[in-house]
């Protein structure tokens, strides 16, 4: 379904900032010291994308309609996956918090819990969440989801845009310092 495979096309981007993530952690790490402001676009990433963005469809939207279509929203793993994103959140905030007391190794640490999370997260929903739901939507419900989805990105489309653009320079560059 072609709302599936949008959503599944965010996770591509969102594993993308964690690898940077990760090798910034690595670095971080071994140097004692955070690179400030590459570090605070990350977070915003994850925040404004990978949360506010992609997290924000699934939750109001997708969960909602497959829900609606029959499939239990508490108890099952609807709500296992909501539990993932609030957990992901308190990660975030965590890393926030490092950073602001430049403390690279805590930030470190919880960017290797983080990146762990949402990675085994994405994992889940690619190979086990996301066909389950298929199983409960029709045709009509891909056309009216891709709908719902461009309303509920509507005013975050073009900011979101420009950190893709940002993402992927940033990438680059931290594959070719950290020498991974
Ligand atoms: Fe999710
Ligand atoms: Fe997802």
């Amino acid at each position: 379904m072609e709302n599936i495979e949008l959503l599944k096309m965010e996770h591509r981007n969102i594993e993308k900032a964690l690898d940077v993530l990760v090798r910034m952690a690595d670095r971080a790490e071994k140097q004692g010291t955070l690179p400030i402001p590459e570090a605070e676009f990350i977070l915003d990433f994850l925040r404004s994308y990978a949360d506010a963005f992609h997290h924000n469809k699934e939750e109001s939207v997708l969960f909602e309609r497959a829900a609606e279509k029959g499939m239990s929203r508490f108890g099952g793993p609807l709500e296992v996956l909501e539990g993932e994103h609030e957990e992901g959140r308190a990660h975030i905030r965590a890393m926030a918090q490092h950073l602001g007391d430049n403390d690279a190794a805590g930030f470190a640490g919880e960017a290797r819990h983080y990146a762990q999370l949402l990675r085994s997260h994405i994992h889940t929903e690619d190979q086990d969440v996301f066909p389950m739901i298929e199983e409960y939507l029709s045709g009509g419900d891909d056309v009216e989801l891709l709908l719902l989805y461009q309303n509920a990105d509507l005013e975050k489309r073009a900011y979101c845009r420009q950190l893709l653009k940002k993402l992927e320079a940033l990438s680059s560059t931290f594959k070719f310092r950290s020498g991974s």
